[in-house]
């Protein structure tokens, strides 16, 4: 369990004038073409049914930044970033639910103005989106772990917390899980954030777009820092943060199927994947709520100002 309680705040409607995205992360900069081609030829090469575990060889690739990103070997691969450019990395593979796990240590120092990204996003316009960003900081203080939940084409569904540990000086397992029922967003485990299927109160769900997984680190000194109010110390140059044991226990989505089960369901065959049917437990859900209470900065649904009448998904019952 979370255990610092240094860091406790309290939620309230925006306290530290922190500053949203006003676009979503990029996949790639400057767009390429030939790692388009590369893309679309890779992923009409895979109809595998289930992926299970995974390496950077086989299901990821460097997508941009000019050699700033390598993948060390199949269970390790580094971003960095300077002056000229950052870098990212895109899974080859493209999933219709599943539970994604990335164990990341990011930028040490003075990380401000760095950004890291670590999300899932279908193509098209009215696109889902899972989100995990993390904002760096200055020497010693907190990353601001930034999620969002875009589902046809609509986000504005921020939450932000602090983490219990440093997340400079080891690595540690960020997941999503994304099933018919729920999108949770999990630390170490310990789940920061559930959002459900709430199709009957008129919330779009994530369902019918199979997403990519992408991650990148990037420069947003613009607006990532106490709202862009702390430059990148470019001499600090090249940041560096490292993804570890890349897993996708998921659905692979191709030839306009999705290849989880033998038959036409879309849901694994084997009752194995307990991500398939993965919900909090009243355990976990005590877990989550006491992240929240005592790491929860910015929530969406208590801030009046940009929604007078909170969003239906954010009604209790
Ligand atoms: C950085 O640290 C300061 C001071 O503790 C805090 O106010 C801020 O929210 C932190 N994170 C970012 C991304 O600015």
């Amino acid at each position: 369990m979370p255990s610092d309680p240094s860091l406790s705040t309290k939620v309230n409607q925006n306290p530290y004038n922190l500053q949203f995205p006003q676009h979503s992360p990029p996949t790639m900069s400057p767009p390429s073409p030939t790692a388009m081609l590369l893309v679309s030829m890779l992923s009409l090469s895979s109809f595998l049914t289930i992926a299970h575990g995974g390496s950077f060889y086989q299901d990821c690739m460097v997508t941009w930044g000019d050699g700033r990103g390598k993948i060390i070997n199949d269970q390790l691969l580094t971003l960095s970033m300077d002056k000229y450019s950052g870098s990212g990395f895109e899974s080859k593979n493209e999933y219709l639910y599943g539970k994604i796990e990335m164990q990341i240590k990011f930028v040490p120092g003075n990380s401000a103005g760095t950004v890291t990204t670590f999300f899932l996003r279908s193509q098209g316009p009215a696109h889902d989106e899972l989100d995990f960003e993390f904002l760096g900081n200055v020497s010693g203080q907190p990353y601001i772990v930034h999620t969002n939940v875009f589902t046809q084409g609509k986000g504005d569904r921020e939450q932000q917390f602090y983490l219990w540990f440093d997340p400079t000086k080891d690595f540690h397992t960020y997941s999503i899980t994304w099933n018919p029922q729920h999108v949770i967003f999990a630390v170490d485990g310990i789940p920061l954030r559930d959002f459900k299927n709430l199709e009957s109160r008129g919330v779009p769900f994530p369902k019918n777009q199979a997403m990519k997984v992408y991650s990148s680190l990037w420069n947003a000194d613009d607006w990532a820092t106490m709202g862009g109010l702390v430059k990148t110390d470019w001499t600090q140059a090249p940041f560096t943060a490292s993804f570890r044991n890349f897993n996708a226990d998921a659905c692979i989505w191709s030839w306009g199927t999705s290849r989880c089960s033998s038959g036409k369901s879309k849901a694994p065959a084997s009752a194995k994947e307990a991500w398939w049917t993965d919900e909090l437990s009243p355990m976990r859900y005590r877990r989550m709520r006491w992240v929240q209470r005592k790491y929860m900065i910015y929530d969406y649904c208590a801030d009046r100002k940009r929604f007078p009448r909170p969003p239906p998904e954010c009604r209790r019952r």
